[in-house]
């Protein structure tokens, strides 16, 4: 066996110990090979269902299905070899009913090879949660901002600015733990209430916006990398992809309106006859 193939994914156990520990560190993957240059730096890869707006140009995730979920998460997969993988439930595939939310997860861990799904967490979904738990399917859940939500939240606005929001944000996290939730995305909400939800729940928290107290981090890779030009509040840049890009695209442009491209080093050169 390579030492490559030796190499063992993280499992939920791993992810399950982090409470109180070493950040984890977590980014959204879409592709495979994003996957595998993220996979050494990363604990967990989301294949959110951002995608449906970073990969594929719609206005929210409310459109995002779960044929899309398993293209990605097999793409994700494939690149990646280490990193704990957790695919979206999109929405409209859980709410229903608890059979109705196993079936869905039970098909995208089947088709993709995924380790566990992340599913939006009101209150509601904790009778989901429990039941997929019960039936062998680790739950992610997600609290706060909930971008699935956004047509009855009137858009992306940041959770827990009134008292009722405060305490719904926190019923949430509380019902998704209980539930046995194996970890809750925390997004949108002020430090001191992602550090209250932290210390209410048994399970590590995951921060996007949240607060550098919580268990984990996650972002959009998509923003971490600058690839557009604007970004939320609670995005650091690492870099500037949207220039890279850009700059190459424009360069590969003029050198092939100047016929500059392609040159001597990029075309093939008829091979010398054999001498008999
Ligand atoms: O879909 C997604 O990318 C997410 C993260 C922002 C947590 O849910």
């Amino acid at each position: 066996m390579s030492a490559q193939s030796q190499i063992r994914r993280k499992t939920v156990t791993d992810i399950a110990k982090a409470k109180g520990g070493a950040p984890l560190v977590c980014l959204t993957a879409y592709d495979a090979q994003v996957a595998q240059l993220l996979d050494p730096y990363c604990d967990i890869l989301l294949v959110g269902d951002s995608l449906g707006m970073v990969v594929h140009g719609l206005p929210s995730t409310v459109g995002v299905t779960m044929d899309m979920m398993i293209l990605h998460g097999q793409a994700v997969m494939r690149g990646s070899s280490q990193a704990f993988v957790v695919v979206d439930m999109p929405f409209g595939s859980y709410e229903t009913n608890s059979d109705q939310a196993f079936l869905n997860a039970a098909r995208l861990m089947q088709e993709t090879g995924c380790q566990a799904v992340k599913i939006e967490s009101g209150t509601y979904a904790a009778k989901q949660i429990a039941h997929m738990v019960e039936r062998g399917i680790p739950v992610m859940g997600h609290v706060g901002l909930r971008p699935q939500a956004i047509n009855v939240d009137g858009g992306f606005r940041a959770k827990g600015r009134t008292e009722s929001e405060w305490a719904r944000a926190i019923a949430e996290a509380v019902a998704a733990d209980q539930a046995g939730a194996f970890a809750i995305v925390v997004e949108g909400v002020a430090p001191d209430l992602a550090d209250e939800i932290t210390a209410s729940v048994s399970c590590p928290t995951i921060g996007i916006g949240a607060s550098a107290g919580c268990d984990g981090q996650i972002l959009v890779t998509n923003d971490l990398l600058g690839m557009t030009d604007w970004v939320p509040k609670f995005v650091k840049k690492n870099a500037d992809l949207k220039s890279v890009i850009s700059t190459a695209a424009k360069t590969y442009s003029e050198e092939v309106k100047s016929r500059s491209f392609p040159g001597a080093d990029q075309t093939y050169r008829l091979r010398k006859a054999a001498k008999s």
